[in-house]
């Protein structure tokens, strides 16, 4: 509060009211410099150091709906804190003018230890990531990012917020720094897992959920891609597979499009006649589109799994609704097709056995996820 007073009281003497720091965006800070129970040490790059009011500022920016062409789409909207800090309500979330876009939204909890970032890992970090949704035609649509710029520039409440935090007006390269820093405050670990395999708490897991960790280490070989290790796991292997979702999609016709229509339920219209509303979605060839490599048709990013029963709809193109689904899909051997990953095979699991993977799946949501919700909604919404 006194911080807060001071930063207050140098703003006016000079003019301006940067944004403030308080004792939300130090709690931010020593979460990212001590990550909780099972994560490992987050690397920060060398050009953009942690420090509170970046974090401030980044917040501020991810939740402003000004960043949008129009004034109506944030980064939250589709990364929503109580969400899980992705979406739930539709398999491909809606950017602006109701455009739907080609891909489910993952979360932004811990993907801060992405070794890259998308789903087909065309970005190489967060800074890098965040340029793209900024000019999206179909999610904020703006023609390039100096227009963008312009525009933050002329905010009245972001006056001297910029030249406090990095010693310059508005650019591009401190808006991503900014909005990049905040996300690396998002880190969640400490769940009942990691209690129980890190924290030597045997009693922090259900005999069931232990039971569903076993299969997953072992007779499943979930962890084969979903990778964890002897202090910390991030369940991912930060590597592209085919499990043959992908390339089902491949199958349908290119004129037909599968839209949702209400959450949950989906029609195939006719692309021409869909045409009026939105742009036709290309189709999408994952890992593909990034490397042009035959081998990596249909192959996707294997996401981590930590808060998974918080981000339902799965998988790149939210095409299930939920944990037993996607379960049931792996008990299948995924779904075959020339380049299915030689790890998928039918695992021949019993009902009880589905049971004991979807308990151990949703032994992995974070302690912290209440204190994440309510630290992004600290920021003021709304257009002042
Ligand atoms: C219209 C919805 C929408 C908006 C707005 C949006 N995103 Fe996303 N975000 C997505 C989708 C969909 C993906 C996955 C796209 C892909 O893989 O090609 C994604 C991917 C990401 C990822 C990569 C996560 C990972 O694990 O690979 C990050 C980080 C992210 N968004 C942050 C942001 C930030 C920061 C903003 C604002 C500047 C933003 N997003 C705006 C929908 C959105
Ligand atoms: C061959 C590597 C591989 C193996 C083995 C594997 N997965 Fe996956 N998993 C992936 C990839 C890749 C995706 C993303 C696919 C996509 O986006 O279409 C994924 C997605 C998921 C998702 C959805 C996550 C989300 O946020 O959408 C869950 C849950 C999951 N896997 C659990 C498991 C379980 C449980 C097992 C063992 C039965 C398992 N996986 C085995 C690679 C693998």
């Amino acid at each position: 509060m006194r911080r807060q007073f001071a930063l207050l009281v140098l703003g006016l003497a000079f003019g301006s009211v940067p944004v403030w720091a308080d004792e939300a965006d130090d709690a931010a800070l020593r979460r990212a410099l001590a990550p909780p129970l099972g994560l490992p040490p987050l690397a920060i790059p060398a050009d953009n150091p942690m420090i509170a009011e970046k974090i401030a500022l980044g917040r501020k920016l991810f939740f402003d709906r000004r960043l949008s062409i129009n004034g109506t789409i944030s980064c939250a909207m589709c990364h929503v804190p109580e969400q899980g800090y992705a979406q739930n309500e539709l398999a491909t979330p809606v950017g602006i003018e109701g455009r739907t876009v080609r891909r489910n939204a993952p979360t932004v909890v811990n993907a801060a230890y992405g070794k890259t970032l998308f789903r087909d890992g065309r970005a190489a970090s967060l800074e890098q990531q965040a340029l793209e949704p900024l000019t999206d035609p179909k999610e904020m649509g703006n023609p390039s990012h100096d227009h963008l710029i312009a525009r933050v520039r002329a905010f009245p409440d972001y006056a001297g917020s910029f030249e406090h935090v990095f010693g310059r007006a508005a650019d591009i390269t401190a808006l991503v720094q900014a909005t990049a820093a905040w996300q690396r405050t998002l880190l969640s670990g400490d769940s009942p897992f990691d209690r129980w395999r890190y924290g030597k708490d045997g009693a922090a897991l259900s005999t069931a959920a232990a039971r569903g960790f076993r299969l997953f280490a072992g007779k499943a070989g979930c962890v084969g891609c979903h990778a964890i290790g002897d202090d910390h796991a991030l369940f991912t292997d930060h590597d592209f597979h085919n499990t043959g979702i992908g390339a089902e999609r491949g199958r349908e016709s290119p004129a037909d499009l599968r839209v949702e229509i209400a959450p949950g339920t989906f029609a195939t219209v006719k692309r021409k006649a869909l045409q009026a509303v939105s742009e036709p979605t290309k189709p999408d060839l994952g890992r593909f589109e990034v490397t042009r490599a035959p081998a990596d048709r249909w192959a996707y990013k294997t996401p981590g799994l930590r808060n998974v029963a918080l981000t339902a709809p799965y998988m790149h193109d939210g095409s299930m609704a939920t944990l037993v689904e996607v379960v049931q899909f792996y008990n299948r051997g995924g779904q075959s097709n020339p380049g299915l990953d030689a790890r998928l095979r039918p695992l021949d699991l019993a009902e009880s056995e589905i049971a004991d993977l979807v308990a151990f799946l949703e032994s992995l949501t974070g302690a912290n996820i209440a204190d994440l919700v309510r630290d992004g909604r600290s920021v003021a919404i709304g257009n002042p």
